[in-house]
């Protein structure tokens, strides 16, 4: 690998630029970086895609798409003429090897060259090499690998390797977006920048953990993608456990990325295995049918266009976890995501242990002390409580001491995408997974879908704009418990 010249202004190369997530996504979050100031004076951005347009044909296109998913307040009309100015486009078939000649003419940075795949996982393997073959790889390169990588253990592996064959572990970065939102990375600080929540933050001191991902959305226009994956690859292998893991882990010897993916990754490898009869008693499929979503009538996940008649897919999930050591012993992880579920939230609810003896008696009205992140779509933590109920006598009451982490700090808060771009520029690898913690991942998910389909499990059927299949509260009733808007 040639070595690369630090004074030279950065190349971001977005292979699939014309597709659902750069549109959405990359493009609105690499306008805001520009708009404040984060890139890097004469930082380009070569958009690579398939149709063979010209580079005004390319702008017209995002200036029609993109816009929209850009908050209005930020929106500047100058501003986003200026930063189109940093727009080039390339039409390319990322298939032909003889086509990266057409990237090479554009004589690519010596300094930082950032070649962001947001296009199908199945090309990586093909887009490294050919990336590689056209000696377009150098020591100032990074490769950014969208999710989900692979379906299974193997494939991520294949992927893995094909990819280390032209990129150092120390210029990949697989990105999960949960990773760069504002409130996951504060979960950190809230962990280890308080005294308070370190001495309890174990057995026996807590009950349980709840992380719920839910979505009110369907599976949209991407049936064709998600009912070749569904609920467990989409979801849960990588933003629920990178989630349980940051709950989870052991205090990081420092914020140094390989100190926090080695405590993550342990939690990956402590994390039980399941066998068959755990499988069928603590994991629930689900798969939506008709309902009322956020008001509207909505159609079945087998009536969406592109999914297979009698698909088994499922479109939610819930399990219990656990992880053997010695901080979480006994202690339940729950986790759950669906899609068309009756509230768009992403939450995680530490249950605190019951004291072990109350001088007010029983009350009905007595709540655990309760942990609530809210990471979407309102940013916040709150803390339930009980207190004395105004009046004469001990009545309990149950309160939360809340903190909306919005309006905490005049502070701009940057979009997920946004902070990981600059991450990325900025060569910072702790908010990335490594290649170690998702094949991990994987070891412990891949049995589950091998046991679904040994137990022939059918999805539970569960009512659009509900919480899901009935059995999903049964997992927590069981023990005793319950999902937390259900209690
Ligand atoms: N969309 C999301 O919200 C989202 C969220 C998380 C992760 N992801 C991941 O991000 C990646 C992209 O997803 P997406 O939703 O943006 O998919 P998409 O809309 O299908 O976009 C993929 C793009 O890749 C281009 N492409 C496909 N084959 C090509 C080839 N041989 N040569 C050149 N370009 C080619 C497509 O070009 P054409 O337009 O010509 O087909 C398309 O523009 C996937 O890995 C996905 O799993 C997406």
């Amino acid at each position: 690998m040639s070595s690369a010249d630090d004074t030279a202004a950065p190349d971001i190369v977005i292979f699939g630029a014309a597709g659902d997530l750069s549109c959405r996504k990359l493009l609105p979050a690499l306008y805001m970086a520009h708009m404040h100031s984060r890139l890097e004076p004469g930082t380009r951005i070569l958009a690579i895609g398939r149709q063979a347009w010209s580079r005004q044909q390319y702008l017209d296109f995002i200036d029609a798409r993109s816009p929209a998913f850009i908050e209005p307040a930020a929106m500047d009309a100058s501003v986003w003429g200026a930063f189109l100015a940093r727009l080039d486009y390339i039409g390319l078939d990322v298939s032909d090897a003889g086509a990266y000649a057409a990237l090479a003419q554009r004589q690519l940075s010596q300094g930082l060259r950032v070649f962001y795949l947001a296009t199908a996982p199945s090309l990586f393997a093909r887009i490294c090499e050919h990336l590689g073959s056209a000696g377009l790889i150098h020591e100032g390169s990074r490769v950014v690998l969208e999710k989900p990588l692979g379906t299974d253990l193997a494939s991520a592996q294949a992927i893995n390797t094909a990819v280390a064959r032209h990129f150092r572990e120390d210029q990949i970065y697989r990105i999960d977006h949960y990773l760069g939102k504002e409130t996951v990375q504060n979960l950190m600080v809230l962990r280890f920048g308080n005294a308070i929540f370190e001495p309890l933050w174990r057995a026996p001191f807590i009950k349980s953990v709840q992380i719920t991902v839910a979505e009110t959305v369907g599976v949209g226009s991407r049936a064709g993608f998600y009912d070749g994956a569904g609920a467990l690859r989409d979801m849960v292998q990588n933003h629920l456990l990178q989630l349980l893991c940051i709950v989870a882990m052991e205090p990081p010897v420092s914020l140094e990325a390989d100190d926090v993916r080695d405590e993550k990754l342990k939690v990956m490898r402590s994390l039980r295995k399941m066998d068959l009869a755990a499988i069928g008693r603590d994991t629930v499929r689900g798969q939506y049918g008709a309902g009322v979503a956020e008001g509207q009538s909505v159609q079945s996940y087998l009536q969406e266009e592109g999914v297979p008649a009698g698909s088994r897919t499922e479109t939610f999930v819930a399990l219990r976890a656990h992880i053997d050591n010695a901080r979480w012993a006994n202690v339940p992880f729950f986790l759950r995501t669906g899609k068309r579920m009756a509230k768009r939230h992403s939450q995680i609810v530490i249950e605190f242990s019951e004291q072990p003896f109350s001088i007010f008696g029983s009350s009905p009205h007595h709540r655990p002390n309760r942990l609530i992140i809210s990471l979407q779509p309102e940013e916040s933590i709150h803390l339930g409580m009980m207190v004395k109920e105004p009046g004469s006598g001990m009545k309990l009451h149950p309160v939360e001491l809340g903190l909306d982490l919005q309006s905490s700090s005049d502070k701009r808060r940057a979009e997920a995408y946004e902070r990981l771009l600059i991450d990325v520029m900025k060569g910072r690898l702790t908010h990335f997974m490594r290649r170690d913690e998702l094949e991990a991942a994987w070891r412990w998910v891949e049995p589950i879908l091998r046991g679904w389909q040994a137990l022939e499990e059918k999805p539970r059927p569960y009512a659009a704009g509900s919480w899901g299949p009935a059995a999903s509260s049964a997992l927590m009733a069981r023990e005793g418990l319950s999902w937390f808007e259900e209690s």
